[in-house]
This record gives structure tokens, sequence and C-alpha cells, in this order.
């Protein structure tokens, strides 16, 4: 599958997916990265493993349609059939997912639907939860509301701070989305409606 990727920060889960598809273990071509953030990490991990990338800087663009016309346009060149999206803190709006035929995932570091939204490991703390974790979907219209593909429980731990519960769910967000897209790319991930079953 061709698969482009979005990422606003680090990049650490975008790296976890390059990893998995240089030794073998996922089925995708990873043909494009793109960011709305010019010093995003992530362009640089790209760079580094000779993936080209474009920029979509959110302050070059009068509003947000013009940004997303500009991404539908990067996935049409580059016939992108997998959109994933790792660290990527914009949401798509109701246009761009009307106009977008192809499955878009996402990885969340909370189990969903609990803590949507910005800062989910913080909320999780400030709710004083005793286990989060974190969740693959498929991006709908909603907030962090589409159908769950795979989720994980992680513990929360009394003397965790926001930085700590972080650390101990990327972990294994690297580990999820990288199943995740793996299981997609195999043809075992069957949608229908919100209900996505695992083929064995
Ligand atoms: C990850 O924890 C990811 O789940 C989160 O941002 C971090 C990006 O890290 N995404 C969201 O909160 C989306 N709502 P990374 O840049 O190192 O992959």
């Amino acid at each position: 599958m061709r698969t482009a990727i979005l990422a606003s920060g680090r990049g650490s889960n975008l790296q976890a997916l390059i990893d998995a598809h240089q030794s073998g273990a996922l089925p995708i071509e990873i043909v494009a990265v793109g960011s709305d953030q010019l010093r995003a990490g992530a362009l640089k991990r790209a760079e580094e493993s000779g993936i080209p990338t474009r920029v979509f800087q959110t302050n070059h663009y009068r509003n947000r349609r013009g940004q997303e016309e500009d991404i539908l346009s990067w996935l049409k060149e580059n016939q992108v059939e997998l959109l994933l999206l790792a660290g990527y803190m914009k949401v798509l709006g109701p246009q761009f997912m009307r106009q977008v035929h192809i499955p878009i995932l996402n990885i969340h570091p909370s189990l969903l639907p609990a803590f949507p939204g910005l800062h989910a490991q913080r909320q999780a703390l400030e709710y004083g939860v005793k286990v989060s974790g974190c969740t693959v979907h498929f991006v709908d219209e909603g907030l962090d509301s589409g159908p769950i593909i795979l989720q994980e429980a992680v513990p929360v731990l009394p003397e965790d701070t926001e930085e700590s519960i972080s650390h101990r769910i990327l972990a294994v967000e690297h580990r999820l989305y990288t199943e995740a897209v793996r299981l997609l790319a195999l043809g075992k991930v069957e949608r229908t409606g919100r209900q996505v079953k695992i083929l064995q």
C-alpha cells in the first residue's frame, strides 16, 4: 500500500513505522511524509531515510481549507492509498474528510473514548485514572472519534508525572501502531460501521 504519513512533532511513531518497514515487518511503501511544522523532527527523520517530505505550514495559508487542498493534491500526486497520522496535531476538516477516499489511521495516547484531544496523558493524570493506554483508530469527521482498531492498556502509577506516563504509553504506541498498520495492509481489518474485526 502506498502510504503517506502526516506528523507535527518529534516523529517517534513515524520512526517506529519506518524501522518496521525497513526490517521487512510492514508490507507498505512509505512514499511521502508531510508536516504542518517546518521544524518537525519527523521531517528530519524522513529525510534521513530518503523519504520525500512536504511542509504545509499553517501560517502560510489564509485558512484551513487552503492547507487541506494542498494536502489532498499531495496525496493524489503520490497516489497514496493509506494515510497515517502520527502525532499530527491538526484536526482534518469535514470537507477534507468528504473528499478523501482512502483509509486514514491515527494513534492517540489514551483509551478512547476517554480523553480525546490535546494533552490526553495530562487529562488522564488530572482525572485520576489508574489505567490509561493508547488507541489506533480510523479517522472520521469527529475529534478522535472514529472506529477503534486496536487498544492497549498501560498502568498509571501513583508517582507518575505527565512525562513519565507519556513515556510509558509511547513505548506501547510504537508497537501498537505498527501492528495495526500491518494488519490493515494484510487485509485483516474488517470494518462494518463502528465495529472493527481483526480477521485471523
Ligand atoms: C504521541 O504520543 C501521539 O500519540 C500523540 O502525540 C505524540 C506524538 O509523538 N498524538 C496525539 O496526541 C494526537 N491527538 P511522536 O511525534 O514522537 O510520534
